[in-house]
């Protein structure tokens, strides 16, 4: 059989490395395919020739993308240049000149999947997009079509290794929130914007497709709850260890009677369990089912070579479904379109989990009791208290609790009636807990 044609938009640290895999792996690959895959047309502003293995095989390179995805010998694209323009618009032109795409582009998916893969499902054609989250592993395949046979009811991952890397390097080392970001940017972990890190945005736009494959509801990255790890102090990171957990940052998706949980935000998570101890870059995702009951997934969620994996993987799926029909193909967001749910997407303040909270007491008689009185009338049980010891010459004594599962609105009011007492300074620092039994 001829082999088959793949036009490569970007090549950077993950185009590089797709190039690098389709050279070193080929045999393999057409061995898996059924066909020799050959990258006949690439587009990138600025590359690295020197850095890439195999770049002397591509047979065109120009810096306009449209050029490839008009190119009509081009069967499949792979769009690499990540952001939402011209991404989108690249990949909705591919779609419609009938080419399959493959794509690494979370911020697109989660923003835009819905009307690409509304496009896609109109051309017949697959936009594949395993790589979107937790690169180097195949999550969503083996949400998608590994449990497609389970009623999930939720699942959370650490989903942003440069996050991940922080929280663990500021628990193993005692090392600055702003140090080991810098080492993250240099090390290629980083997004070119790295608050999408810092903030959760990233973790965010991967958890979007996550919820959607598990739940099957349409993307709804504007109803995501994001929160980042800027926030998370050392002195959290410690108190967290003495009371047997660990910060991680998750994004968590559940099923709830109420609707869909999305939430991304730090967490503290009982040190004992598997996910609490996956550390530096690395990402995986705990999936709880109804048949399977509990399976985790773990590996690499960045990098060159790891991505292309999951990027490779999909275009030997996409050669593989040239000769099928489209309405027999794995649907884009693993339910049939004209079945996907709309369930709805739950408001912060309408979710419950049990909290983590620190605050600067004034170390005096009675005020320990005014904020358990106030917790107390709004329903909220304490788990665990500790008082510090006042540092020298300080008039404040740090106060952490652990609560039990309480509606966030209710802490929401709690934490407003605490900072009012005159005997607290400040700001009461709240982390979300679960379990994740
Ligand atoms: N910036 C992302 C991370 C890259 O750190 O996980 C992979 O999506």
């Amino acid at each position: 059989m001829k082999p088959i044609k793949i036009g490569l938009l970007g090549l950077g640290t993950v185009g590089g490395g797709v190039v690098t895999v389709l050279t070193r792996n080929a045999h393999e690959i057409a061995r898996r395919a059924g066909r020799e895959v050959i990258i006949s047309h690439a587009a990138a502003k600025e590359y690295d020739a020197g850095a890439i293995e195999g770049l002397d095989r591509i047979d065109r390179i120009t810096d306009d993308g449209f050029a490839v995805v008009n190119d009509p010998e081009v069967e499949i694209v792979i769009e690499l240049i990540g952001g939402y323009s011209p991404a989108k618009e690249l990949v909705l032109q591919a779609i419609e000149n009938n080419k399959h795409v493959v794509t690494a582009n979370k911020a697109m998916i989660a923003v835009h999947g819905n009307e690409i893969f509304s496009a896609a499902q109109e051309r017949g054609v697959t936009v594949a997009f395993e790589a979107s989250a937790a690169a180097g592993f195949p999550v969503i395949k083996a949400i998608r079509e590994g449990l497609a046979a389970n009623r999930i009811h939720w699942l959370a991952g650490i989903i942003n290794g440069t996050g991940n890397f922080i929280l663990t390097e500021m628990r193993d080392k005692g090392r600055d929130f702003a140090e080991v970001l810098k080492e993250a940017q240099e090390l290629g972990y980083a997004e070119a914007d790295p608050t999408f890190d810092v903030e959760g945005i990233d973790a965010a736009h991967k958890l979007t497709i996550l919820g959607s494959i598990a739940f099957g509801i349409p993307l709804q990255f504007e109803k995501t709850y994001t929160e980042g790890i800027s926030g998370i102090e050392r002195q959290d990171v410690a108190y967290a260890d003495e009371l047997g957990y660990r910060i991680k940052h998750l994004g968590i998706s559940r099923r709830t009677d109420a609707g869909i949980e999305l939430r991304v935000h730090p967490t503290l998570i009982p040190a004992r369990r598997l996910i609490a101890n996956v550390d530096g870059v690395m990402n995986a995702v705990l999936v709880q089912c109804d048949a399977a009951g509990p399976t985790l997934y773990y590996g690499a969620g960045a990098g060159s070579l790891p991505t292309a994996s999951s990027i490779v993987a999909d275009v030997i799926d996409a050669v593989r479904a040239l000769t099928t029909d489209p309405e027999n193909r794995v649907p884009h967001l693993a339910f049939q379109p004209d079945a996907m749910s709309d369930l709805a997407v739950l408001d912060m303040a309408d979710i419950s989990t049990a909290y983590y909270l620190r605050m600067q007491a004034v170390d005096r008689p009675g005020v320990m009791s005014a904020v358990t009185t106030i917790l107390g009338n709004l329903g909220i049980s304490i788990e665990a208290i500790i008082q510090k010891e006042p540092e020298a010459g300080a008039g404040h004594v740090p106060v952490i609790m652990l609560t039990q599962r309480v509606q966030e609105r209710n802490m929401n009011e709690a934490i407003r009636q605490i900072e009012a007492l005159d005997t607290i300074a400040g700001n009461v620092h709240r982390i979300r807990v679960e379990t994740l039994d």
